[in-house]
């Protein structure tokens, strides 16, 4: 496996995030996933006159992008926070009112390539925690969680109709001895959906189970929920709001929270897609969905 250092996250819907964002007359932007650093190197070379506020809580992201971004100096600043804090940050900051704010959610391939317990290929740590800092980790989870809480985080975030089954048996089999890496959990979920249902396909039988276990160990729908109206009182008149999603659930959460913000138009009706041709290049492109929105009333 490559240490995490070689792996690259090459940036989603780069242009189509720079032309919803309106970056090219300059201005404040937030990237609220930093990440790579990827976006935020293309809202700085999109103009001169734009600066950007990256926030990550995972503190190897923040690593890399300090990096990356190094050749932009005084014009980005670098925060190790969750995106729910953004009103901290811009306070810290100094800001009141920013041009733009991009949310591009869910996992990089940092995480799925790497040794942090992410992926269902590969022996690793259950842990699953983008911010080391947290205490809960997926192992926490599978092993302490009662069988009716585990089935209901694998329902409802992982969209998985044997979520019941799989609860069931992580629980049996934790009883035997504590679940501790990510195979043992994918050998459990496979042994538990019907092979015909998976075998000879490419998408792993346990991908449901582990985003779910990922979802609920970051919290990460109570971030979406707390983080974007955050963000959003923060933009000026004609201000953007950007949000790239990698699957239904958050795009809906997405689409309901943007429906809901006053004094917001939507641009996006039905959220755009990455082009085919982005697609050939970067197939991890290909779930993404992208909703954007313009303040309009202050
Ligand atoms: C898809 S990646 C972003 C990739 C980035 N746009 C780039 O170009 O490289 C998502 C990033 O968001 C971070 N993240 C996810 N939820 C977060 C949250 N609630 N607060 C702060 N960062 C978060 C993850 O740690 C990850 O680095």
């Amino acid at each position: 496996m490559p240490s995490s250092k070689e792996i690259y996250h090459p940036p989603v819907m780069v242009k189509e995030v720079i032309e919803f964002l309106n970056t090219e007359k300059g201005g404040i932007f937030v990237d609220a996933t930093l990440g790579g650093g990827g976006h935020s190197e293309a809202i700085l070379k999109s103009s001169p006159n734009t600066k950007v506020i990256g926030i990550d809580r995972d503190e190897e992201a923040i690593e890399r992008a300090i990096k990356r971004l190094e050749p932009f100096g005084d014009r980005v600043s670098i925060y190790h926070a969750a995106f729910s804090q953004i009103d901290e940050v811009l306070e810290a900051e100094g800001v009141e009112q920013v041009d733009g704010v991009l949310f591009d959610l869910g996992v990089s391939h940092f995480h799925l390539r790497g040794d942090r317990g992410f992926t269902v290929w590969e022996e690793q740590p259950l842990d699953m925690r983008m911010d080391r800092r947290q205490k809960l980790t997926a192992k926490d989870v599978v092993n302490e969680l009662s069988e009716k809480k585990l089935a209901e985080i694998i329902y409802r975030y992982g969209e998985e109709k044997f979520a019941r089954k799989i609860a069931r048996e992580i629980v049996r089999r934790r009883k035997q001895k504590p679940i501790e890496t990510t195979l043992e959990l994918a050998k459990i979920v496979e042994e538990v959906i019907p092979k015909k249902l998976w075998v000879g396909r490419k998408k792993h039988p346990a991908i449901k189970t582990f985003q779910a276990i990922r979802i609920y160990v970051n919290k990460e729908f109570e971030e979406i929920e707390e983080g974007i109206p955050k963000a959003a009182n923060f933009l000026k008149k004609n201000g953007r709001l950007v949000v790239i999603t990698f699957h239904s659930l958050e795009d809906g959460l997405v689409k309901k929270i943007m429906k809901s913000l006053e004094g917001f138009k939507i641009l996006t009706k039905k959220p755009i897609e990455p082009t085919e041709e982005e697609v050939r290049k970067n197939p991890a492109a290909r779930s993404a969905r992208l909703r954007a929105a313009e303040k309009v009333s202050t």
